[in-house]
């Protein structure tokens, strides 16, 4: 067993609740299309790309729209999604995530972002959290989508610690199996019934400290 050297976190539903911001704009859009969503049917769209998440949104609605279309439909998406990030404030990290990242940086852990969200950039700027973080990976570096682990291979690369040396936080299902794809222990941030392969299945951040992930 190789002990703990570096934490990799997603972004989206672990550190902020941007989650809930793409569940709106996909709601939205859907809406302007004429057909709804669940938001059960939602964690399927956590944690892949953009243009993924499109497609399985227009296939739910039984719609067909050329590439040219989707793109617009993505951009339209994208636009609503970038008005409610750009007004986020350090207020909207969410609990226990702050502290954390305090705490793993006295003690020494590297730390990275692995989200696949293009949009990244701005809301680690935003919250002011930028530098916490050793190495970002994000949507822009990436070149294949969670469950597939280059997200968080890339990451323990660029912080050059071994896979089984990181510790991977996610609240998508695609994240939790790109993860253990790559070799990682990974903390699910959510419910069992979603989440049922990671290693350890906490309500949010505030219920993580170092002692807890020293026994992972
Ligand atoms: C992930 C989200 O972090 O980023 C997904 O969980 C989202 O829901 C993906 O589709 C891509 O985000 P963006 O910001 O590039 O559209
Ligand atoms: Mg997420």
């Amino acid at each position: 067993m190789s002990e703990i050297k570096a934490c990799i976190f997603d972004l989206d539903g672990v550190i902020v609740d941007t989650a809930v911001y793409h569940y709106k704009a996909w709601k939205r859009l859907a809406n302007e299309l004429d057909f709804d969503f669940t938001e059960e049917a939602n964690e399927k769209l956590k944690g892949i790309s953009r243009k993924e998440s499109l497609a399985l949104i227009l296939s739910w609605g039984g719609v067909d729209k050329t590439d040219a279309e989707k793109e617009e439909l993505a951009r339209r998406k994208n636009n609503w999604y970038v008005d409610m990030i750009t007004a986020m404030t350090p207020a909207e990290i969410l609990p226990g995530a702050l502290e954390f990242l305090q705490a793993l940086r006295q003690s020494g852990y590297k730390i990275a972002l692995g989200s696949a969200s293009k949009n990244a950039g701005i809301i680690l700027d935003k919250v002011g959290l930028t530098s916490y973080f050793d190495a970002i990976v994000d949507g822009n570096l990436v070149t294949v989508s969670k469950p597939d682990p280059q997200v968080f291979l890339k990451g323990a690369e660029m912080l050059r610690v071994e896979p089984a040396a990181c510790v991977v936080f996610e609240d998508a299902v695609a994240g939790v199996e790109s993860a253990l794809a790559g070799g990682m222990k990974v903390v699910g941030i959510g419910s069992r019934e979603t989440l049922g392969g990671a290693n350890l299945i906490i309500s949010g951040l505030h219920e993580m400290n170092l002692e807890t992930l020293k026994k992972l």
